[in-house]
């Protein structure tokens, strides 16, 4: 089943996610049903929150990337706490699936430690780095409810307010379904 994807405004996107507690066929469902959202529109990472549950869970699958390292990164995260973060940051242009149309160089640490259930319960802990690493804390953030958007400076975030206004009212221009917050 395909979700749609809630847009910038809604606050699910700025709520803390809860922990999950069963891993059980439902979730097994769920981790499914985000799988193909994502790439029906064609993203490389989605949490939770962005189709509406607040819950500690994401997605992602870098393959899109033109790189052979990042052709089978696959995965399903929950429960994932950040351990480490390497000094060193690097930049990188970021967009998201809840903010369509923005795209922004963002500064995060190259490298992170993380530890994280799989989808049958199995707990993992990893270092990534690179593209991987990137795409980890993105969607890490989401579940802390933080966005992109958020890691810019205020004058920056200034003059996306109109940008930004109008995603939240709905005028969008996205492949996908999207879903917009009613006041
Ligand atoms: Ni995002």
């Amino acid at each position: 089943m395909i979700y749609a994807v809630v847009a910038y405004g809604d606050p699910v996107l700025k709520k803390t996610a809860v922990q999950v507690e069963k891993f059980d066929q439902d979730l097994n469902q769920l981790i499914d049903d985000m799988f193909e959202t994502m790439y029906d529109a064609h993203g490389v990472g989605l949490a939770a929150p962005q189709i509406g549950k607040s819950i500690r869970l994401f997605v992602v699958d870098t393959s899109p990337f033109d790189d052979p390292e990042l052709k089978d990164f696959k995965k399903a995260f929950i429960n994932p706490i950040i351990l480490e973060s390497s000094e060193e940051e690097e930049g990188f242009e970021e967009g998201c699936l809840s903010i369509p149309g923005i795209r922004r160089d963002v500064k995060r640490p190259s490298k992170i430690k993380i530890s994280y259930f799989d989808e049958k319960g199995k707990k993992f802990e990893e270092w990534f780095g690179g593209i991987k690493a990137r795409v980890i804390q993105h969607e890490y953030d989401h579940i802390e409810g933080v966005l992109f958007i958020d890691h810019l400076s205020s004058l920056q975030k200034q003059l996306l307010k109109g940008k930004l206004s109008d995603i939240s009212k709905g005028k969008v221009d996205a492949d996908y379904r999207m879903k917009f917050f009613k006041r």
